[in-house]
């Protein structure tokens, strides 16, 4: 079984890398194609164009956000400020002219009018959500909408007001209610509708489309992934770029290609002309570069934390699985449903069913502080939770002061 899927990861990777040989020597030279190959990771200007693309490149997506789904018209509509921060939309605050940081200040820019919200997406200031706005007649009236990767990968630190602060790229935004916001779309079906708002806040499923099940995952961070080579909760690909293709095509619905031959059926979804596969380089370099945020000092016990660590390389067996730098035993290992404590599902199919390796890849901890709930399907809202079930479905017997130690350590991380 594990052959298997060694093999099956090296076919993976060897799909994305001939892909992209093969689409740059394609597209004519020129074409942004050759900025992928050949780029330093490590080169502080490919780290600042893939920041820029994470948080501002939509890939053309505006073709089915804005031409399928028609959400321009609903924000110009109904989506005032406080209902866009009611959704967990969030706005940043850097893009902020000061004449209007005042006058959300002192009242006199409406919090409650379509309208605040269209000038915020003028000026850039609603992370994730790029909007084209036009003048027509003298009035600002948007007319384009489209999503990036810092719609649910960033939020703000809230220094402003509730929603509204300095960026924080690579954390989840567990505020965020995607499914919420797409249920707003006059183009889908009750049903569509229906599944959409069943999925709740911070949470997404990005195999809905494909297979028609739902249940969805909990949106992990993109940050503290340097060194782990194996993305998404199923270990699906090699590298983050993986993921950015099949989300950039699939989800967001951007302009790209897609293939991946282990799915079944088979997937393969064209959506031409390709605006994502030479931008995957320095969106991966710029992922790569965020770092897990530190826990804040006075949010853990030292001392009990360093109990804890011997509690979790020892009678907890958690570094069994969760072993090396990355606390991970991916990409060499991953595990079958019945070895993971967060399986059977709440509702609905076993997640890792779904995916390409109908396996779980065990979650490097990193930042575990700042992203509950825990598990693919967030089953476990707190680390104590976390314990508590790994301590009974594994037949742990830790005693309350192991127990405690342990989530200290796991506080810490
Ligand atoms: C609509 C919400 C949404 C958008 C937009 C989105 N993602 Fe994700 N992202 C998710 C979810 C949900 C997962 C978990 C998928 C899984 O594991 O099966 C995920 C997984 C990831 C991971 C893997 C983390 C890990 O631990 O392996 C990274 C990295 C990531 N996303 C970065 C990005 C980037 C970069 C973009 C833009 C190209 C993006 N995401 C767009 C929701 C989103
Ligand atoms: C058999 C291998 C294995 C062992 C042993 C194991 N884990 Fe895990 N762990 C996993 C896998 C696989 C996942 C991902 C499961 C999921 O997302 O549903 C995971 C997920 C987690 C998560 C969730 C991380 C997140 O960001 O959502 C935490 C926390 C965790 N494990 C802590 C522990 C602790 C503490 C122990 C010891 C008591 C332990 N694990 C033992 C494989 C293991």
């Amino acid at each position: 079984m594990r052959h298997r899927i060694l093999k099956l990861s090296s076919h993976a990777r060897s799909v994305v890398m001939t892909t992209v040989l093969v689409s740059c020597s394609v597209v004519a030279i020129g074409v942004a194609c050759n900025q992928s190959v050949g780029l330093s990771p490590d080169d502080p200007a490919v780290i600042a164009r893939g920041k820029d693309i994470f948080r501002f490149d939509t890939f053309g997506d505006e073709t089915f956000w804005t031409d399928t789904l028609r959400m321009h018209e609903v924000i110009r509509a109904a989506v005032d400020p406080t209902t866009a921060l009611s959704v967990g939309l969030k706005v940043d605050t850097d893009s902020l002219p000061p004449a209007v940081v005042a006058g959300v200040q002192n009242g006199s820019i409406s919090l409650t009018s379509p309208a605040t919200t269209v000038a915020l997406l003028k000026l850039n200031a609603v992370v994730g959500l790029k909007g084209t706005v036009t003048s027509v007649n003298g009035q600002d009236v948007l007319t384009r909408v489209g999503i990036t990767c810092a719609l649910c990968h960033s939020t703000v630190d809230n220094s402003f007001a509730p929603g509204i602060g300095k960026r924080l790229d690579g954390w989840p935004n567990h505020d965020l209610n995607p499914g919420a916001i797409i249920a707003l779309s006059s183009a889908l079906t009750p049903a569509q509708k229906a599944v959409y708002n069943s999925w709740g806040k911070g949470k997404y499923d990005a195999r809905f489309n494909f297979d028609g099940l739902n249940g969805p995952s909990v949106i992990p961070p993109a940050y503290g992934l340097k060194g782990v080579n194996s993305v998404t909760y199923t270990g699906d690909g090699p590298d983050v770029a993986y993921w950015n293709r099949y989300v950039a095509v699939t989800q967001m619905h951007g302009h790209g290609s897609w293939v991946e031959a282990r799915a079944t059926p088979p997937e393969n979804v064209q959506n031409p002309p390709d605006m994502v596969l030479a931008k995957l380089a320095a969106l991966q370099a710029y992922q790569l570069s965020i770092q897990s945020p530190s826990a804040p000092v006075g949010t853990f016990d030292a001392a009990a934390a360093a109990r804890g660590k011997t509690v979790f390389d020892g009678a907890g067996n958690c570094a069994s699985c969760h072993g090396g730098d990355h606390f991970t035993d991916a990409p060499g290992k991953l595990h079958s449903s019945t070895e993971v404590v967060s399986e059977p599902e709440p509702t609905g199919p076993s997640f890792a069913s779904r995916s390409a390796t109908k396996m779980y890849r065990t979650t490097p901890l990193r930042g575990l502080w700042q992203h509950a709930p825990y598990f693919h399907n967030g089953v476990a809202t707190t680390l104590d939770a976390v314990v508590d079930v790994y301590n009974t479905k594994k037949a742990l017997n830790l005693t309350a002061q192991q127990k405690a130690d342990l989530v200290q350590y796991l506080k810490s991380l």
